[in-house]
């Protein structure tokens, strides 16, 4: 028998419950407001979001005058919870589905926005290369790619968390950096990611056709960690990066 995908799994569904992003959505999600502006305006423009989640980006896109948007996520628990928490009116302009982004086909030239938030780890490198491929074929020229995933240097160590040194501080254990591939992180109970350096990504960007053109090594600013102290050791190493690529219009 196959295992049910890891967000749908009882325990790990109701821990990722309790984390702030999940309550209070967007608000919760100390990285937004940089993905945000790498979003700009979204009005009047059809919208991609893979791997949804809870559907928060869904939502907010609906608010702020996209016409539509197809947001999917592999998880029935997490697209079941995304309907529910969708109010009746904006129910016709959002489209929930559960599809997997290793088998998930796209329509042609459609979207002016696809973006995905820190769901592209979840992914070999393989199925990678086949998603932005499909990815940039289903944006209309000059159409952009938003999305966050954790930072290379996040998930690149053999046992990724933090290491007390004798004098007392805690470092990050960087070590297989330039090694691809899984790692199996005690995340909320255990969960298994896909390492890639920023090189790989990259070059997998660049395959597909996009063009750079925004980027972040996110990291919580000195204020926000005063507000928010647990994420005070994040301002050591970077946790998320962010990124825009564009497909380029062609003359
Ligand atoms: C950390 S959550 C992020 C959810 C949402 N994008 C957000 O930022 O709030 C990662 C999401 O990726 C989804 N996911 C993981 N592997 C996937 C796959 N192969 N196909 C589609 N979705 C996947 C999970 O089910 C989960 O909802």
């Amino acid at each position: 028998m196959t295992e049910p995908p890891l967000y749908d799994r009882e325990e790990f569904y109701n821990a990722y419950l309790t984390l702030p992003r999940s309550q209070k959505g967007l608000d919760g999600a100390p990285e937004w407001p940089t993905l945000r502006s790498m979003v700009g305006s979204v009005t009047g423009q059809d919208i991609l979001d893979l791997g949804c989640g809870l559907g928060w980006f869904a939502r907010w896109a609906v608010e702020s005058g996209a016409t539509g948007i197809d947001a999917s996520d592999i998880s029935v628990k997490m697209i079941e919870r995304a309907e529910e928490l969708t109010p009746a009116e904006m129910k016709p302009k959002i489209s929930f589905a559960i599809k997997d982004l290793n088998d998930i086909g796209l329509q042609e030239g459609v979207y002016n926005l696809a973006f995905s938030s820190l769901t592209l780890h979840y992914l070999s490198t393989e199925s990678l290369r086949r998603l932005l491929g499909l990815i940039f074929a289903s944006l209309k020229p000059g159409g952009r790619f938003v999305f966050s995933i954790e930072h290379p240097i996040y998930t690149a160590p053999s046992k990724p968390s933090p290491e007390k040194l004798h004098d007392g501080r805690e470092v990050w254990p960087l070590d297989s950096y330039a090694k691809d591939g899984l790692r199996e992180t005690n995340w909320l109970g255990g969960v298994k990611k896909h390492h890639r350096t920023m090189t790989t990504y990259l070059k997998e960007l660049m395959g597909a056709g996009f063009v750079l053109s925004d980027f972040d090594e996110w990291m919580p600013s000195e204020e926000y960690t005063k507000k928010e102290p647990m994420w005070k050791f994040e301002r050591d190493r970077p946790m998320f990066l962010l990124m825009k690529v564009v497909k380029p219009i062609v003359h």
